[in-house]
């Protein structure tokens, strides 16, 4: 016994000499900070067991137990790994624009089973190369095309809503509608799929969400234990194993598709091509998947949990609403949304401009530090990793009076020269932000404005507070929000 408890504290004698010696410039940064600096870091869980305190095991409850009781900036372990968790806008100006801080941070490998070869997770050079090459997917003249998609579509959506008065659950409704637009807008193949199989992509992308939402804040969890062990993962397992037979199934469709055309034009490549052509030297099928996991993922995830947010936002605020109605009747009136229109619908890009304020999709952003980083009044040591809060930079009061409410005049033209523009990050910003910024924008006006004119929303929630929040890589509400859609006229 006493030579078991020896031995015991030997070890742990070992480990923290060990551990203050290689992360000495870390300790000594953190120091500066304090927040956080007192919490014992432990081997195998560093300090990520303080999100036990928020009383739910994901990003989100971590990051609002930490604004709540201890504030920003905040130190925190990833075992043996040092990271910095920041809600300052000039902070975060510098950190995203750093040339060198565009890899991921640390905490991303664990969606490295599914995304790790995609233009998300790559680094340094390969990045660069993916970059370049899916930038070419996101031209002016794709866009004006997809337009006319995305109302078609919308006007379908519209269709379904009389039917369904309420959907059970307004986040896997919207985003099985985002998948659809995903497949009709950036594949060219949606003739060969069937709803169920563009449903189905969507679901997986939800539920894998959903599964692993614990995993990220237990770093002594690898991936490849819980895909194997764990009730979840097995879970998890089954649904990619599905994922990746649809995906085949839709390269193969594609690429009988382009064997059957091949004077298609060189420059106009959709997203699918993009993907299966990411990477010349090496055709590797389960490196498209992961490519089209990311791509189908950020299309379908990001905008389907807007979509769920902004109308019940409208839903809770009458009175824009209402404003956003009237504007769409002025601009558009009865005539089919087009692409030109789309300047003119100024309150209704505010209003989901507040709406991405309020409910950043992606509330949380990390990037790798691969140099000392000089944040003017500290420099963040090279090795560490850098976490922003978008959901606390977007709602801190300094940058937003009033934070909590919903006021969409706030993105209206006239207002804009009074927003600090690093308080907004909702798509991220510097040379890595959101490729597919003005295609979401662009999909939310059209069917925002064309649900509006031919619907009254409605929801029984009457505070933003009242939506508790959760998070993987992308946020949404625990329970389904309430969300009604009644006919304005008869349709
Ligand atoms: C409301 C909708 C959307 C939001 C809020 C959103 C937000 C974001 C954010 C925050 C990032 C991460 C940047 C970082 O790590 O710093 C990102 C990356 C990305 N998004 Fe979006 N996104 C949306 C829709 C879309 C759409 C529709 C597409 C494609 C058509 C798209 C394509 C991408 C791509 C390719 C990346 C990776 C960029 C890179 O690493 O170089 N996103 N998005």
């Amino acid at each position: 016994m006493i030579i078991s408890l020896y031995l015991i504290g030997l070890c742990t004698c070992a480990f923290y000499l060990h551990f203050v010696y290689h992360n000495w410039k870390y300790l000594k940064f953190s120091w500066q900070e304090k927040n956080g600096f007192w919490y014992p870091i432990l081997p195998l869980v560093g300090t990520t067991y303080v999100s036990l305190f928020s009383g739910s095991l994901n990003v989100i409850s971590l990051l609002q137990w930490i604004d709540k009781t201890k504030g920003f900036p905040f130190n925190l372990w990833y075992v043996d790994k040092y990271m910095y968790i920041t809600r300052d806008a000039k902070e975060v100006k510098t950190i995203v624009n750093h040339p060198k801080c565009f890899n991921k941070a640390l905490i991303y490998d664990k969606f490295k089973f599914i995304f790790e070869h995609s233009i998300f997770l790559v680094s340094d050079e390969t990045w660069k190369k993916q970059r370049k090459h899916f930038v070419t997917g996101f031209k002016s003249n794709i866009l004006k095309n997809n337009v006319y998609v995305y109302y078609n579509h919308s006007c379908q959506m519209i269709e379904d809503l009389k039917s369904v008065e309420m959907p059970e659950d307004i986040f896997r409704y919207f985003d099985r509608y985002a998948i659809q637009s995903f497949f009709l807008g950036y594949t060219g193949i949606s003739e060969y799929l069937s709803l169920f199989e563009m449903e189905k992509v969507g679901d997986i992308i939800l539920d894998i969400q959903n599964l692993l939402k614990s995993l990220v804040v237990m770093p002594f969890l690898s991936p490849k234990v819980w895909l194997a062990n764990f009730p979840a993962g097995r879970k998890a397992t089954k649904l990619l194993k599905e994922s990746k037979e649809i995906m085949k199934y839709i390269i193969a469709q594609k690429e009988k598709v382009l064997k059957e055309n091949q004077e298609y034009c060189e420059n106009d490549k959709d997203l699918l091509e993009l993907c299966l052509t990411c990477d010349t030297d090496d055709s590797d099928d389960d490196k498209i998947i992961q490519q089209l996991d990311f791509i189908a993922s950020a299309v379908s995830d990001t905008t389907g949990n807007a979509f769920a947010f902004i109308f019940v936002l409208l839903g809770m605020h009458q009175e824009i609403q209402e404003k956003v109605y009237e504007e769409v009747m002025e601009v558009v009136g009865d005539k089919d949304i087009a692409h030109q229109d789309l300047p003119n619908l100024k309150y209704t890009e505010a209003a989901v401009c507040e709406t991405l304020r309020l409910f950043p999709i992606v509330p949380l952003i990390g990037r790798a530090c691969g140099e000392d980083i000089d944040l003017g009044a500290k420099i963040i040591p090279k090795g560490s990793s850098c976490l922003v809060s978008i959901l606390h930079l977007q709602r801190d009061p300094q940058y937003w009076p009033d934070p909590l409410k919903f006021d969409p005049s706030r993105f209206l033209p006239e207002n804009q020269s009074k927003i600090n523009p690093s308080s907004f990050m909702a798509f991220s910003a510097g040379p890595r932000d959101c490729l597919g910024k003005a295609q979401a924008l662009a999909m939310m006006k059209v069917t925002v404005a064309n649900v509006v004119r031919y619907f009254k929303i409605t929801s029984k929630h009457k505070t933003i507070e009242e939506l508790t929040l959760e998070s993987c890589l992308t946020m949404k509400t625990k329970e389904s929000p309430d969300c009604r859609f009644s006919a304005r006229k008869e349709l």
